[in-house]
């Protein structure tokens, strides 16, 4: 009777599948190593499943799916052992057990309870892949739990395995070999939505991978024009993309004195790039993310505690973020115009950079007062993004940075920070990110900030004087008197979440590539012409 049901479960059944067994590297631009380390695909033939390597889900309560399977072909050995070890099946919870009837090896991994969620199923894809990983190398076929809604759970799984199996630098590192040989994802979708799907994951993937890979990046290799030539790479083939790059002569020309100013005490210039991706009708107005790209933060001239300080390599998450979530956009063909603007500069002390007390004037003429060198972000962003505004017209723009240690105060690593001037789309962004396990908690911009940052030599301040003050929403404030009226602005605040100390089963420590998630996901749902 349970074999009938596993046979009926595996009929129609495919597969998605992959090795992890060789590491596909980016072509290189000779300044510096790209190390997208994905695992490779492989196409797998048909199994046998009444033997061999299984990893199962596991939901509490009585056993169902195909872990009732195999504990009948194993005339319940797979229950007796359940029992023996107390395994409870917890969400999370992973038991590897040998020798169960005929089969060598059965992974367990705890789920909630119904209904999953996609990051669910990506972290249940990510804790497969780990356990699978664990043991001897073999190939392991992998049961996915169905979650309603998901063209293929299988692809999802996968994608959450492609996540978490991210490692930087290992391209490098031939030598070490991957215990792992091949796991073998298999669900019931249909095989043209199978097929969608996983091409869609391995894009997102592929975008994560390139964001991670900027970010973990030492700063005496990332400089404004590594990113540049990087991102170059990354896009090299892709159709319908198009780049616009400006050095410091062409920001001069232009007015940009915000990003001239805080690349000014670095030997390294700034620039700033523009990555156009048209998947939709020329008129059709783009969705726009502008991110914060400093590529080493030492504070300038205002510098910074050097306790930590290295950390601030990671300063251009949000530029990373922009970037990556395009390479996926048009990697997958989503139709949808979209643009990623990198605001690429290095915050350095010198004796040719901005001082405290310097006036700047940006490229719309409003002038600044720099009160504080290491308030830099909000600076390359006002710059950006009207320049942004001027040149594209966008539907909605989101400006996304590693801006203020304040939202860590409020938010810890758990959420975003979010600012927004429309409330759907507040709320849009918000159900995007909670679905694609990215999520954000929003924060006001409180009116009486705009005379916080009132100067009396400039038109704006970079800095609000005085104590307790909420730092996040007054970067988000500087940053606002730069959107133009009627224009849709969503403002990002990742200082807590860009970087993890402790790894999940989908984001390595390290650099999280958050927002590609998110921004891959707010399209699909919002965005892209049907
Ligand atoms: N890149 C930092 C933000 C940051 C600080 C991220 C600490 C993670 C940890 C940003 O450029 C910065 O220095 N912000 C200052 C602003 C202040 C001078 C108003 C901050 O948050 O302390
Ligand atoms: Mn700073
Ligand atoms: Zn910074």
């Amino acid at each position: 009777m349970f074999a009938r049901e596993l046979k009926r479960a595996l009929a129609g059944l495919a597969v998605v599948s992959m090795g992890l067994g060789a590491a596909a590297a980016q072509p290189a631009s000779g300044l510096g190593p790209v190390s997208i380390s994905l695992p490779q695909a492989a196409l797998v033939g048909p199994f046998d499943p009444k033997s061999g390597d299984v990893v199962v889900w596991v939901a509490p309560g009585a056993l169902s799916g195909p872990a009732a399977s195999v504990d009948g072909l194993s005339n319940g050995a797979l229950s007796r052992a359940i029992e023996a070890a107390d395994f409870k099946a917890k969400p999370g919870d992973a038991l590897t057990l040998f020798s169960i009837g005929p089969f060598s090896r059965v992974i367990l991994i705890g789920v909630g309870a119904a209904p999953l969620r996609e990051a669910d199923l990506e972290d249940y894809g990510g804790r497969a892949a780990t356990a699978a990983a664990a043991g001897r190398p073999a190939e392991v076929v992998v049961y996915t739990p169905d979650a309603p809604g998901v063209d293929s759970d299988a692809a999802i799984a996968l994608r959450g395995a492609l996540l978490g199996g991210y490692a930087f630098g290992e391209a490098k590192d031939r030598a070490r070999p991957n215990p792992l040989r091949r796991l073998a994802f298999v669900d019931a979708a249909p095989a043209p939505e199978r097929a969608r799907a996983e091409a869609d994951a391995r894009a997102l993937a592929a975008g994560v991978a390139f964001a991670r890979d900027l970010i973990s990046e030492p700063s005496n290799i990332k400089t404004p024009q590594w990113f540049v030539e990087q991102t170059r790479a990354a896009f090299r083939g892709a159709p319908n993309v198009s780049f616009e790059v400006l050095d410091e002569r062409a920001m001069q020309r232009l007015g940009m004195g915000l990003m001239i100013g805080v690349g000014q005490g670095s030997t390294r210039p700034p620039r700033l790039l523009i990555v156009r991706y048209r998947g939709a009708g020329v008129s059709d107005a783009p969705i726009a993310f502008v991110g914060k790209g400093i590529t080493f933060d030492a504070g300038g001239v205002s510098l910074k505690d050097p306790d930590g300080m290295w950390r601030m390599r990671y300063d251009m998450s949000g530029a990373a973020a922009s970037v990556g979530a395009v390479l996926t956009l048009s990697r997958r063909g989503a139709k949808v115009n979209a643009v990623a603007v990198a605001a690429l500069a290095e915050n350095m002390p010198d004796g040719g950079a901005i001082r405290p007390g310097d006036v700047l004037t940006a490229y719309d003429g409003q002038t600044v007062e720099v009160l504080n060198t290491d308030a830099e972000g909000r600076l390359v962003l006002a710059d950006a993004l009207a320049y942004l505004q001027a040149k594209d017209k966008p539907r909605t723009v989101i400006t996304i940075a590693t801006l203020t240690g304040s939202v860590r105060v409020a938010l810890g690593d758990d959420y975003g920070g979010l600012f927004a001037n429309d409330d759907a789309a507040a709320n849009q962004i918000m159900a995007s990110g909670e679905a694609a396990g990215e999520p954000l908690w929003r924060l006001p911009i409180h009116e009486s900030i705009a005379k916080d940052i009132d100067s009396d030599v400039a038109d704006v301040k970079n800095v609000a004087e005085g104590s307790g003050l909420p730092g996040a929403s007054i970067g988000a404030g500087f940053i606002q008197a730069w959107v133009k009226p009627g224009q849709v602005w969503l403002h990002l605040d990742i200082a807590g979440m860009a970087w993890k100390t402790s790894r999940s089963p989908t984001v390595p420590a390290g650099a999280v590539g958050y927002g590609v998630r998110l921004f891959d996901r707010l399209v699909k749902d919002h965005y892209e012409t049907k």
